[in-house]
């Protein structure tokens, strides 16, 4: 049922949950490219609409985000056209803005009551209007549709919808990107024969040429990010020891999550600890062996691997499950 304020549209995205979300995402994956698939399904961990939700309907946001030790820049709404830099559909952001504003006002019936089938064609108008291919604007315009129903049409629309990347990573095609992504340069002349030592890349930012330090092979992920002693902390008091936010170095806190854009193959098997901690921070729940989402302190990497940070953190697994289970209960009582 509309709310009242809500408009038509909002109404019809919030008659989608955490899991409608899941089976639209994965209808879509076979037809996004191949630069945004990992992508896309990253974003949608980073902003999950539980936790969204969860905040909206408490009666003092900032006191859970507390109690949810939550960090960082957590509010989509601060971040409108930020959130996904890291989808190479983001140098499309300002169009496809325009065009889900444009699907949002329309009082034509959509084609179909489907989420898929909105999001696919609100793409397919935005990659003919820019004459590229429609699997390079699924990604985008999911994100988008998904932004909207968490901050709502007012925020959305009030965001200047701009970008800002470099001309020449503009004009980098998406094959360009996706096959630098976790390259493993050459170790030398005689890196054949080392079996110690063996130095790779961590991208962490794949929009700037200088985001990215040293591994030496069998290093986790947030160990070698402390070797680059750039200041990274009066950005993000997180940061005190390299770009990868850290606290406990243990696997306890949750502070140190990464989203792998390529290169999960060359990273260890999740660990039991790891294992045990995701769905307590409420990161993922899965039992892939090389998820898209780790814990930068305890995955230890044999490859150049290319990373996305997120700009928080928290501990909200077990809080949304406890939720999950008073709404149960209370729907046995009622029944
Ligand atoms: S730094 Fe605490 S879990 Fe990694």
């Amino acid at each position: 049922m509309k709310q009242s304020g809500e408009t038509l549209f909002e109404a019809f995205l919030n008659q989608h949950d955490t899991r409608a979300w899941e089976v639209t995402v994965k209808s879509l994956l076979p037809h996004i490219h191949e630069v945004d698939k990992n992508a896309t399904q990253i974003w949608f961990y980073f902003f999950p609409l539980k936790l969204a939700k969860a905040l909206q309907q408490s009666e003092d946001p900032e006191k859970l985000a507390k109690k949810l030790l939550m960090l960082g820049k957590y509010h989509l709404k601060d971040q409108i056209d930020r959130s996904h830099e890291f989808l190479y559909g983001h140098r499309y952001w300002s169009a496809v803005k325009k065009a889900i504003q444009e699907h949002a006002a329309s009082s034509k019936a959509p084609s179909s009551l489907e989420l898929a089938a909105q999001i696919k064609e609100v793409a397919g108008r935005v990659a003919s209007e820019l004459k590229v291919d429609n699997s390079l604007l699924l990604g985008i315009v999911a994100v988008g549709f998904l932004t909207l129903q968490q901050v709502g049409i007012e925020a959305f629309k009030a965001s200047s919808g701009k970008i800002s990347l470099s001309e020449k990573v503009i004009k980098k095609s998406p094959d360009q990107i996706f096959n630098a992504r976790a390259k493993d340069e050459g170790q030398g002349i005689l890196g054949f024969l080392k079996t110690v030592d063996k130095v790779y890349n961590v991208t962490f930012n794949e929009n700037k040429e200088d985001c990215r330090y040293k591994l030496l092979d069998g290093q986790d992920l947030a160990t070698a990010a402390a070797s680059d002693k750039r200041d990274y902390r009066s950005k993000d008091p997180r940061c005190p020891e390299g770009p990868i936010p850290v606290e406990c170095r243990a696997a306890s806190c949750g502070t140190c999550w990464v989203g792998i854009l390529g290169g999960a193959e060359k990273l260890d098997p999740v660990s039991s600890k790891e294992r045990k901690m995701m769905p307590k921070f409420g990161y993922i729940d899965t039992e892939d062996q090389r998820p898209l989402i780790r814990l930068g302190c305890f995955t230890p990497a044999h490859g150049s691997v290319s990373i996305v940070i997120p700009p928080w953190n928290g501990y909200f697994g077990q809080y949304l499950r406890s939720l999950e289970d008073e709404n149960e209960e209370s729907n046995h009582t009622t029944a």
